[in-house]
């Protein structure tokens, strides 16, 4: 029986317990002969591998487990790297969430200023671990990464490193339709969806049960209660916080400008931006939220397992684990599993540049994924779409060419950000406070004058 050598890097995260979960229940179809972790902070992981391990005792203990914070021993001869790194943790997370906010602007993790400024952040880790897992891995290994902005780090991984086998994944839409499952009262593997966009930013077109169209239906739906159930223990726990209610309840907002297409709800940040910045606490924002809930959940859960022995958190499977787990089969049988990642455009939007990294259904088989065919899309959408796109486009060139110019570009082009002058003085801040992370961001012009070409 062929088995599979997996590295999880940013194995701290609060999520791979989750994620562990997913692999157990899913050994069959893809067995695992050793599991490495890898991270930058050994501790936190040391302490997030003790929940891991006790999960995977509930099914074998045939399974090699690593806990490392060398690159070498976390890669070498790895068939597949599932990257999950949070440059910066939490407490970064809550700056880009806190700043903008102090600026009247919308405080995202991956939308807006602070999706940006975790993007500046993000890049070059991410490169780092590209050029690792090359050094290291397999020649047929492929990273599955759902390191976030996702949709920054897949154009930096398109432009630096266009080589690379990495399949950039999110598991909104899944959690999307899964909600979309629920008030439809069927399978969530029943539904065929079309789908168009950038990562966080896109549509669904087309929900399909059995044949029939039952978007109308959800549309309905969405209008009267959003994309939510009454029944809330049909949505994994992470989304039946406070906040994420609120996200699937805005959906009805959108919809009731915009009804034809179903939103990603993230699209809340770029279309409702004045209610979401009235009704954001400044003091006390998501990533608060997670660190006061997920977070110290997982870490007393741990405390409490090493001195009773009793996990009291069993880290049940969502969607996320799910997810990458369902992409990761199908990448390693090659079974062309039909799923929304993001792959480059290349003509499947023939409206959208080519070099865009568009997030759209697609067979994933042991080469990668192969986008459908989408056509041509509505000019609002097409829009839209082109102004974020350049705000992430130039974003990356801001960090390659270390421009402060192009990084004020990529500001003011987000739809998020009232004026150029708002854009200037949320990025000085961010500059400031990313001091650490962020490449030096130098200006060509100084009082009207050029200083460097
Ligand atoms: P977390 O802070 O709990 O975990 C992230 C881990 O990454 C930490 O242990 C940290 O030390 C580690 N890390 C940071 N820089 C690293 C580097 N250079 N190399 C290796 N490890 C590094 O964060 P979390 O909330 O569990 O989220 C983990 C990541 O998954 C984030 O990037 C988050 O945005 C992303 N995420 C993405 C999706 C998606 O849809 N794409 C969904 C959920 C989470
Ligand atoms: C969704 C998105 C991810 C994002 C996450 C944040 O799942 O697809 O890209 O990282 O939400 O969730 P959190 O619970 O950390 O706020
Ligand atoms: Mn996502």
């Amino acid at each position: 029986m062929k088995t599979y050598k997996l590295a999880i890097a940013g194995g701290g995260s609060t999520y791979t317990p989750g994620i562990i979960r997913s692999l157990m229940e899913r050994l069959e179809d893809l067995p695992l002969s050793e599991i490495r972790f890898y991270d930058i902070d050994g501790e936190r992981q040391s302490k997030v591998v003790i929940a891991a391990k006790a999960v995977i005792s509930e099914y074998t203990d045939k399974i090699v487990i690593v806990d490392t914070t060398d690159p070498e021993t976390a890669f070498t001869d790895a068939d597949f790297v599932f990257a999950q790194m949070r440059v910066g943790k939490y407490k970064m997370r809550e700056l880009d969430e806190k700043i903008p906010l102090s600026h009247d602007v919308v405080g995202q993790e991956t939308c807006g200023p602070g999706g940006l400024a975790y993007g500046l952040r993000t890049i070059s880790p991410m490169v780092e671990l590209i050029d690792f897992v090359e050094q290291y891995a397999k020649e047929t290994c492929w990273i599955v990464n759902y390191s976030n902005p996702a949709s920054i780090v897949a154009e930096a991984v398109r432009k630096l490193r266009p080589k690379a086998r990495v399949l950039n994944i999110c598991d909104m839409p899944v959690a999307t339709m899964r909600n979309m499952s629920a008030i439809l009262g069927v399978n969530r593997e029943d539904l065929v969806v079309d789908y168009f966009g950038l990562n966080h930013f896109g549509w669904f077109t087309k929900v399909e049960v059995y044949g029939v169209d039952r978007l109308p239906e959800l549309r309905e739906h969405i209008h009267k209660h959003g994309l939510l159930t009454e029944d809330i223990s049909k949505i994994d726990y992470r989304h039946a916080d406070a906040s994420w209610i609120k996200t699937f309840k805005n959906i009805k907002l959108i919809m009731d400008f915009f009804p034809e297409y179903i939103p990603n709800p993230y699209l809340q940040y770029y279309l409702l931006p004045d209610l979401i910045v009235e009704t954001s606490n400044k003091e006390y924002t998501r990533a608060n939220e997670v660190m006061n809930g997920r977070e110290k959940t997982l870490f007393e859960t741990v405390k409490q397992y090493e001195e009773t022995g009793v996990l009291s958190d069993q880290f049940h499977v969502g969607v996320h684990g799910i997810f990458i787990v369902d992409v990761t089969v199908s990448l390693a049988k090659n079974l062309g599993k039909r799923y929304l990642v993001m792959v480059e455009n290349n003509g499947t939007i023939p409206n959208l540049p080519d070099d865009a990294m568009v997030e759209v259904p697609c067979l994933i088989n042991a080469d990668g994924p192969a986008p459908e065919y989408v056509g041509d899309i509505p000019y609002f959408y097409k829009a839209m779409i082109d102004q974020q796109l350049a705000s992430e486009k130039i974003l990356v060139e801001a960090i390659t060419e270390g421009s402060y110019e192009k990084a004020l570009q990529a500001f003011t082009l987000n739809k998020t950000l009232p004026s150029s002058k708002v854009a200037k003085a949320v990025l000085d801040d961010l500059i400031e406070a990313n001091k650490a992370y962020w490449p030096e961001l130098k200006s060509k012009y100084r009082d009207g004058v050029l200083i460097h070409s």
